[in-house]
């Protein structure tokens, strides 16, 4: 049934395209937005701290159950137990994935309509006017999906390995000019303070469910993304190794994402607090102060549509390899249908992008719009929802000693902390996170 699955060609390779997958809009959209609705740098320290302590053990974990079934998430659910109703966290995780794909496209969109104008006002001479209508919006979109189609299609290394390894430091060192441009903007250094100094009062439930939720989308966690890269890596790679880089570039480059964003938030009069098109509003206006500042916004979002793409393809790929390897269908006609099937679901998401109502101005769950809505549905609960029960599943069927087994195999240096894992993985991460969701649902706040 699993006929040449495909391998990384190298551990390198592997550690680009597990970081290709974390490192997206999860850092540059998505993270900035949160920490200004969520307080600052109270947020950023909260944030952290579930890095370090649910965002590193879950990779470990889904890694390493990735690797010993050498499965999609429900094939590796399916071959630890058989025929158990745990199949249904593993389709869990392929719904959450087709639904995160639909939305996080149009918002990817967005960031490819921005860089086509401003390529078009370079070489026009024209000024940079997003209009967000409906067409424009759908257009986009439906690019960045077929982008998205084109690259899976490719397969696992041709495909996806040399994307990553080739522009991700490129966006590094773009955003560290954008950086250093709005340091020198007047006032910056307020955002700094903001950014860094953590508020305690400003610590409630709905921060920290939110900075959970934003460490386990930030890391790709909790709907089988790692599980199933990590099922294309070789039984001599280090699993300790590797989860331990892509934690520590993903949350690198989040932080960068804050000093980009913040500073100049600050120096221009904007609001931290202005929501999901915060990094919309501020980022043209720092382009708009640099010297150069068109060509680096040509740069710098054509870099964050890769960074994007590479996350997509993590998400199709996760839905793809459960109908190529259970269901045996051919590689191509699934992404096209998967991808058909995102652009469907996506387009109400489209809709609210655009500004149509009803879809602009539903309130669900708590948020605006349903993009949001969608954002917070599977970007915030399904993902803490679907990593607790993985540490549920792991603990109760295949057994931690399994799971630290498989990460000791390949990396003598986990002996040492097998014992700490074991214990965030069975008591600290499912015992918070259950808590968490818990006082979430019960509607403390
Ligand atoms: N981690 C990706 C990002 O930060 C988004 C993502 C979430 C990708 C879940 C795969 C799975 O942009």
């Amino acid at each position: 049934m699993t006929v040449n699955r495909g391998q990384w060609s190298s551990q390198v390779g592997f550690v680009l395209a597990a970081a290709g997958s974390a490192v997206g809009l999860g850092n540059i959209w998505r993270f900035p937005y949160m920490t200004g609705e969520n307080g600052g740098g109270a947020f950023l320290l909260v944030y952290l701290l579930c890095v370090i302590c649910f965002g590193l053990p879950v990779m470990l974990l889904e890694i390493s159950l990735g690797r010993a079934t050498q499965r999609n998430p429900v094939g590796a659910i399916e071959k630890v137990a058989p025929r158990s109703s745990w199949r249904a966290l593993g389709f869990l995780a392929l719904l959450t994935g087709l639904c995160i794909l639909s939305y996080y496209s149009v918002i990817a969109g967005k960031v490819l309509a921005f860089g086509a104008l401003y390529a078009r006002s370079l070489v026009t001479g024209g000024t940079v006017t997003y209009t967000g209508v409906t067409p424009e919006v759908l257009f986009y979109f439906a690019v960045f999906m077929v982008l998205t189609v084109l690259v899976v299609v490719g397969g696992v290394q041709r495909g996806i390995e040399r994307w990553a390894k080739i522009l991700m430091p490129l966006l590094l060192v773009t955003m560290i000019a954008i950086i250093v441009r709005g340091l020198f903007l007047p006032g910056a250094m307020a955002g700094v303070r903001w950014f860094l100094t953590p508020d305690f009062s400003k610590i409630t439930l709905t921060v920290v469910l939110n900075a959970m939720a934003q460490a386990f989308f930030s890391l790709s966690l909790g709907m089988g993304a790692m599980l199933t890269y990590g099922s294309y890596l070789s039984k001599h790679q280090d699993i300790l190794r590797c989860g331990v880089w892509v934690v520590v570039f993903d949350t690198l480059v989040a932080v960068l994402a804050g000093f980009m964003i913040f500073p100049a938030v600050f120096a221009l009069g904007g609001n931290p607090a202005a929501g999901s098109t915060l990094i919309f509003e501020v980022l043209p206006r720092v382009f708009g102060s640099m010297a150069g500042g068109g060509l680096v916004a040509v740069v710098f979002f054509f870099l964050l549509c890769v960074a994007a793409l590479t996350s997509t393809v993590s998400l199709l790929e996760v839905v793809t390899a459960y109908f190529v390897d259970e269901l045996s269908w051919s590689r191509a006609r699934t992404v096209w249908s998967v991808g058909i099937a995102a652009i469907v679901v996506g387009i109400p998401s489209a809709l609210a992008l655009a500004g149509i109502t009803p879809w602009s101005t539903v309130h669900l769950f708590g948020r605006e719009g349903f993009l949001d809505a969608m954002d917070f549905l599977w970007g915030n609960l399904s993902l803490a929802v679907g990593s607790l029960l993985l540490c549920v599943f792991v603990i109760s069927r295949w057994g931690l000693k399994r799971a630290a087994d498989e990460i000791e195999s390949s990396s003598r240096r986990f002996r040492s902390l097998r014992g700490v894992w074991i214990f965030f993985v069975r008591w600290v991460c499912p015992i918070s996170i259950a808590i968490i969701l818990a006082a979430k649902v019960i509607g403390w706040s």
